[in-house]
Order: structure tokens, then C-alpha cells, then sequence
């Protein structure tokens, strides 16, 4: 594989493959749409897939919206514990839909063909897995799971229901991902040594300090239900209701929470599976408002030598009171060049490494020798690597710079993709299932083990197991 790699950089050395690639080219090509993926059609107006969305927060709005513009789609339920997201649901979406707070009421229907699970992290692997055993396809909110062990009971609920499972980490679709992995794969940097990815953001809402209710009524709220699968059963609060983010007693902390998108990301273009050690550090320094999660984690993975991949270390760090402002950023550095990915987009930096020995009349030795000693080295190099046929120095070859079109969406990509596996009833056409949802999120949840227990975690990403 590596072999090939190089061969391939050597037919692009002293060819102009490497032009910078206009943005406009994908432009032309995507004008007006704000997706890139090709959604399956339905046949008729009535072919329909009924959706039900359980957890009505934020995120339910944005998926559930993302879903209902890809063609065929049907919101029929949506399962809410805090009743004002009920009435608001019926605002947003039509009188006509059922609201109920067991999701269990709409795993019942059968007219529900998908359920949308956007839910706090600690509810996932419970309603995953009910929603599978009820037939239904389950597009499921990252991390997939809260603990690492619950994800082997929703990769066989998966493989037992034969439903299409993907995980919302829509980086898996997203552009800039799948078109920075086709460079990488092409060798255009080289050979992989590190990537260093972070997530940092400056403000409160960024720090998940996400608006609460001005007044909330108790019997409005089933903190009871919302209870059931909590490690820890707690007395009323609503702050650990409406920012529940801020507790690991529900969420996943910034690791769970964005590790997992970069990991996400990481792992779609180099087709990477995970890495064997995880260490990091976690403190909290600023976002002091009761939170027991930390706002500032910083992970160190080593990725092992593959048959797709040469070994990398993996650095990623979420700052949560990033005095710079934020930053969202991947940067894949090879021997010959690095992909820096935004969100939507990527700059490709090559260089072209010199095929004569490097000498400078600057910083090096060369000077530190008598003068005729230099003018003879000079004279003898010019005769053996004359500069008309040698390259002398290293070169910056012209950069690549990518950008999705105006308007594009990642998350209605990635939703075109879970409904098109519904429609052909082909659930391996998701990269995003129960699998992959598990080796993106358990190195990330294994950071948090290794800051909690201030040592490395093993973890075995073939057979997903914590190693002792
Ligand atoms: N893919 C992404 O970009 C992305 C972005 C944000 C959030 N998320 C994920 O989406 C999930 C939800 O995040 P959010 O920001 O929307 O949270 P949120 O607090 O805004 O919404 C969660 C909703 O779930 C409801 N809920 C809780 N337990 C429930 C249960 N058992 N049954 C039915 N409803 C229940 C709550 O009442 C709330 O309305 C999280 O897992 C988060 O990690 C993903």
C-alpha cells in the first residue's frame, strides 16, 4: 500500500497534477443545491417514510427538519418529558401529530417506519435498542453511547433487526470530509505521521449554558422517567434536566460530546478504526456554574500501522474557554503535505522534497569553513547537481483548496444518506452504523476514563473491548 503510494507521488513529481482546484468547480457542479448526495426519489406522492422523533431539544429540531426536506419524508409522532416541547412540536409540525412522553407509545405504531433518537447521551443505547427490536430504523444522536460497554448490545440489536442504524455524526457525509479523503487516499501528503484536531469555543452557549424555561412546572416535567436510566438517581434539578450536558451523570462531557465528530472524521477519510492507547488530561477552569464535566480536555491516541494507514498519533483537545475566540479545526500532517479541514472545507498544503543534498550559505556548516574550502564545495556540488537539473531546495507545491458550496448542509447529507439505505432497504449502505458509531465513541469516552483515572486506556479496536 505505502509502496504504491510513493510510486504515485513519483508520477506527480514534475507534473502539474497539483493546480489549485477553484471552488467554483464544485459549484458549477452542486449549483443551488444545498446537498451533494443524490436522495433516492419515492414513487409516488404517498410513498412515504413515517418518521417519529423522540427528544424534541435542539438537536431533534435541526435533524427533524434536516429529514423533512429529503423527498418522502413523513412526521407522524414525536416523544418529549417536558410537555411545552409537546405543544411546541404541534406548533412546528402540524396539529395532526402524535405527542406522547414514552417513546414507547411510538414504537408501538405501526405506521412508524424511522424514529429520529435525539435524546440526552445517557438515553441512547436504551431507545436505540427498543426501536430496533420494534422494527423500526433508527437514526441515533452521537456519541452512540454513554458507556462503552452498552455498545456491544446495540451493534447485535443492529445485526439481529436487519434495520438501517446510523449515528448522527454527520461528518461521515459531510463534503469537505469525503473530497479530503479522496486526496488522502491518493497519497497527496505522503505518509500520515499526526493529526491534530480540536474543537474549542469561547462563549456561553459554545460552554452549553443552553436557555432554560423562565419558570418550569414540576408536573410539566417527568423527571421520574427521565431518571430511569441515570447511573445515579437524583433529586429534582432542573438544570441537570435542560443542561444536562454540563453532568456526566447524563452526558458525555466535551470529549463524548466532540472528540467524537473529530473522530468521526478522522475515520472516514483514512478508514482508520481506532487507536490502541488513549491518555489525557481534563480540568475544569472556567465554566464554574455547578458542572461536574470538564471544559477543557486534551487527548493523546496512537493509531497502529494498518494495511490502510501507517501508524499516527492522534492530538485533540475541546476548550470550552478559548480566550482566541474558537477554533474548529482538523489537520492531517503527512511526510509531503497536510489537509487543514475547517467544518465545510480544506486547504491541501504539499511540498516537493529537493533530489540533490541541501546546502545553505545561511544556517549551516558551510560557513564555518575556510573560504577556499567553501568556494571548493560550491564548485564541486554545481558540477555534480547542476541547478538546471536538480532540485535544490524544498518547493511548496500550489495549494488545493476546497469549499462546499454556499448553502450546503452536512446534516442533510448525512440524512439523504440514512434514507436512501431505507428506501433500497440496504442497511450496509451506512458507514455511520452501530460499528462505527462505537469506534468513534469509545476512545472518546475513553478520555474520559484516562483524565477521571489519570492513566492510559487500552482499547482494542478490532474487538472493541477496554483492554486491562
Ligand atoms: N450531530 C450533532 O451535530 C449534534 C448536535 C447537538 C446535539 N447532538 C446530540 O443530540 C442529543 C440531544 O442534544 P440536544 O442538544 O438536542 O439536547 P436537548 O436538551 O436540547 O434536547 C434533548 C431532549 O430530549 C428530551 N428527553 C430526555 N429524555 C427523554 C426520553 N427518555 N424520552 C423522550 N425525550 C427525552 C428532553 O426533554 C429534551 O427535550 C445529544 O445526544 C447530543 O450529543 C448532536
Amino acid at each position: 500500500m505505502y509502496a504504491s503510494r510513493r510510486n504515485f507521488l513519483q508520477k506527480l513529481a514534475g507534473s502539474s497534477a497539483l493546480a489549485t482546484v477553484a471552488p467554483s468547480m464544485f459549484n458549477g457542479l452542486y449549483a443551488g443545491n444545498k446537498y451533494l448526495i443524490e436522495p433516492i426519489r419515492p414513487r409516488s406522492a404517498n410513498d412515504k417514510v413515517n418518521l417519529a422523533l423522540i427528544g424534541a431539544g435542539i438537536i431533534g429540531h435541526y435533524d427533524l427538519n434536516c429529514a423533512l426536506k429529503v423527498p418522502g419524508t413523513k412526521v407522524v409522532a414525536v416523544s418529549d418529558l417536558y410537555d411545552p416541547r409537546l405543544v411546541r412540536a404541534k406548533e412546528v409540525w402540524g396539529n395532526d401529530i402524535q405527542t406522547t412522553r414514552d417513546y414507547r407509545d411510538v414504537l408501538k405504531r405501526p405506521d412508524v417506519d424511522a424514529v429520529l433518537i435525539c435524546v440526552p447521551d445517557f438515553w441512547h443505547d436504551r431507545i436505540a435498542i427498543d426501536a430496533l427490536n420494534a422494527g423500526k430504523h433508527v437514526y441515533c444522536e452521537k456519541p452512540m453511547v454513554h458507556h462503552i460497554e452498552e455498545g456491544a448490545a446495540v451493534i447485535a440489536a443492529q445485526k439481529k433487526s436487519g434495520k438501517v442504524f446510523q449515528v448522527g455524526s454527520q461528518r461521515a457525509s459531510a463534503s469537505a470530509i469525503l473530497e479530503a479523503k479522496k486526496y488522502y487516499e491518493q497519497g497527496m501528503i505522503g505518509e500520515l505521521t499526526y493529526v491534530d484536531a480540536c474543537v474549542d469555543r469561547a462563549d456561553a452557549l459554545g460552554a452549553w449554558q443552553y436557555t432554560m424555561p423562565p419558570t418550569v412546572d414540576r408536573n410539566e416535567l417527568d423527571w421520574d422517567r427521565y431518571m430511569q436510566m441515570a447511573d445515579q438517581k437524583k433529586p429534582y434539578k432542573v438544570e441537570e434536566f435542560f443542561r444536562w450536558r454540563n453532568y456526566k451523570n447524563y452526558g458525555t462531557g466535551v470529549a463524548g460530546d466532540l472528540f467524537v465528530h473529530l473522530i468521526t472524521g478522522l475515520h472516514t477519510i483514512t478508514g482508520a478504526i481506532g487507536p490502541t492507547r488513549i491518555y489525557s488530561l481534563g480540568d475544569l477552569n472556567y465554566w464554574k456554574d455547578g458542572r461536574d464535566a470538564y471544559d477543557l480536555v486534551t487527548g493523546l491516541m496512537d493509531y497502529p500501522k494498518t494495511a490502510n494507514n501507517p501508524s499516527f498519533q492522534f492530538m485533540t483537545r475541546v476548550n470550552l474557554a478559548d480566550g482566541r475566540g474558537g477554533l474548529n479545526q482538523t489537520r492531517l500532517v503527512g511526510t509531503d503535505g497536510v489537509i487543514e479541514i475547517g467544518w465545510n472545507d480544506f486547504v491541501l498544503k504539499r511540498l516537493k522534497r529537493p533530489n540533490a543534498p541541501m546546502y545553505s550559505t545561511g544556517y549551516d556548516a558551510l560557513f564555518t569553513y575556510p573560504k577556499a574550502m567553501q568556494d571548493e564545495f560550491v564548485k564541486q556540488y554545481d558540477q555534480k547537481y547542476p541547478a538546471d537539473q536538480y532540485q535544490r531546495m524544498v518547493k511548496q507545491e500550489p495549494e488545493v483548496v476546497y469549499n462546499a458550496p454556499e448553502g450546503y448542509d452536512d446534516r442533510l447529507d448525512h440524512m439523504i444518506v440514512f434514507f436512501n439505505a431505507i428506501r433500497e432497504n440496504k442497511p450496509s449502505m451506512v458507514k455511520e452504523d452501530a460499528v462505527f458509531g462505537l469506534r468513534a465513541a469509545a476512545p472518546s469516552l475513553a478520555a474520559n476514563l484516562s483524565a477521571e483515572q489519570r492513566k492510559p486506556i487500552n482499547w482494542d479496536p478490532v474487538g472493541m473491548k477496554v483492554l486491562a
